[in-house]
């Protein structure tokens, strides 16, 4: 288990440090792909198990993703701050479906309350037909279009500017944030996406880019990709992979679990959920879909990387099988190219958070899980609002 340490930050900043993450199951969980004994629902109460769970084993942060299947993100990070200590809730953000301005109080207000461990993954889209559940019927590059402009009001608010802005997807009047949040500069920004639009908006506005699972000398060439575009901006980007994992005291233990995790599939099940995958708009998955093309004699698509997963789930399709020790030294490879955010999960997710903790961490450089130092500022309209203050005005505000 990671230790607390004062010595965090100068170990945060070693040139292998791993900043792990977990993921909150908010569309469900079970112990088997495919089968309805085991399945866990998504009860607020086993959700929030995860969390303290991750909370308690040093993992740095959780994932809560967004789309028409998950509970919603922002009022589960919410509602999970209040009961954890150190965790950072990395939430959804999709940009189309609000607007920028009322979006960024909200993540000032959720930075205060879980005093400035809010951090946000940009999510333009890749499913139309999801989308259009949420009312957006933007095509794929109009989407980062859209994003492009949501990031460049964004940014300016987080920054305290009073933002007047005109353009072709967003319109602002006296937009402005009274409330700031805990982190200078706003929460900071992750995307996931692998198209040149997404890499376009990752070198203008972006802190870490995700990928994800691919193998070692696919990352690497995507890796030097964003870097060259963030470098042309005068930007530095960081880097982090999502992957799912499935650790165990033994290599042969680990592959035989592997296999019972999907050995209740249905051919038909797969080969209709591949076809899905495959017609995906999102370039990011086609590129997943493609190392393994839904065939279950192709999932070892690299060393200790297994595609099985992403048989019957899209994006986070491929895991790291192995013991310990293979699983660490996988790990290592990736972080040697740069990687340094691991966005993890496993079946059954609470379990899995144990298992990968008590059997990689140790054999890891754990990035500090030091509690940032927290300073919240009062807000412009006085903590209290203006209606409290002596001789102050009378209430005008929303009743
Ligand atoms: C690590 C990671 C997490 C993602 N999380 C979500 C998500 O929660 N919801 C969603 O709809 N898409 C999610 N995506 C999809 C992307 O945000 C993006 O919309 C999609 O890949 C299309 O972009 P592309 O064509 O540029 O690859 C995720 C992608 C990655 C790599």
């Amino acid at each position: 288990m990671a230790e607390i340490s004062d010595f965090a930050d100068a170990r945060d900043q070693a040139d292998d440090a791993v900043h792990p993450f977990w993921f909150i199951p908010t569309h469900g969980d079970g112990r088997k792909l495919g089968v309805a004994e085991g399945a866990r629902p998504t009860e607020f109460s086993y959700l929030a198990q995860v969390a303290q769970a991750a909370d308690r084993l040093g993992y740095e942060g959780v994932l809560i993703p967004t789309g028409r299947n998950c509970e919603d993100a922002w009022v589960v990070a919410s509602s999970l701050a209040t009961l954890t200590r150190r965790l950072k809730f990395l939430v959804a953000l999709r940009p189309g479906v609000s607007s920028p301005l009322a979006t960024a109080r909200q993540a000032a207000t959720l930075d205060r309350i879980s005093e400035g461990r809010l951090l946000l993954n940009v999510v333009a889209g890749g499913d139309s037909t999801d989308l259009a559940g949420d009312g957006v019927f933007l095509d794929h590059d109009q989407r980062y279009a859209l994003t492009d402009e949501y990031l460049t009001v964004w940014q300016r608010l987080m920054n305290g500017e009073k933002v007047n802005f005109e353009g072709k997807y967003i319109r602002a009047e006296g937009a402005q944030l009274l409330f700031p949040p805990v982190q200078e500069g706003g929460p900071r920004l992750f995307i996931g996406g692998s198209s040149d639009a997404a890499i376009d908006v990752t070198a203008k506005h972006i802190d870490t880019w995700l990928t994800w699972g691919e193998p070692p000398a696919q990352v690497a060439e995507k890796v030097a990709e964003v870097r060259a575009k963030a470098a042309a901006q005068g930007r530095k980007v960081r880097f982090g992979i999502r992957l799912q994992v499935l650790v165990r005291e033994t290599e042969e233990e680990a592959w035989r679990d592997a296999e019972k995790l999907i050995e209740d599939l249905d051919d038909n099940v797969i080969a209709a959920i591949q076809k899905r995958l495959a017609a995906s708009e999102s370039v990011a998955q086609q590129r997943i879909v493609a190392l393994h093309g839904g065939r279950r004699d192709k999932l070892l698509i690299s060393p200790n990387l297994w595609a099985g997963i992403g048989l019957v789930r899209g994006g986070a399709g491929t895991a790291l099988v192995g013991s310990g020790e293979n699983v660490a030294a996988r790990i290592r490879e990736y972080r040697a190219l740069g990687i340094e955010y691991f966005v993890l999960s496993g079946y059954p997710h609470l379990e899995e958070a144990y298992r990968f903790a008590e059997h990689v961490f140790p054999l890891l450089n754990i990035a500090g899980v030091k509690k940032p130092e927290v300073k919240v500022k009062p807000g412009r309209a006085g903590e209290a609002g203006e209606h409290f203050r002596a001789g102050g005005h009378a209430h005008s505000g929303p009743s």
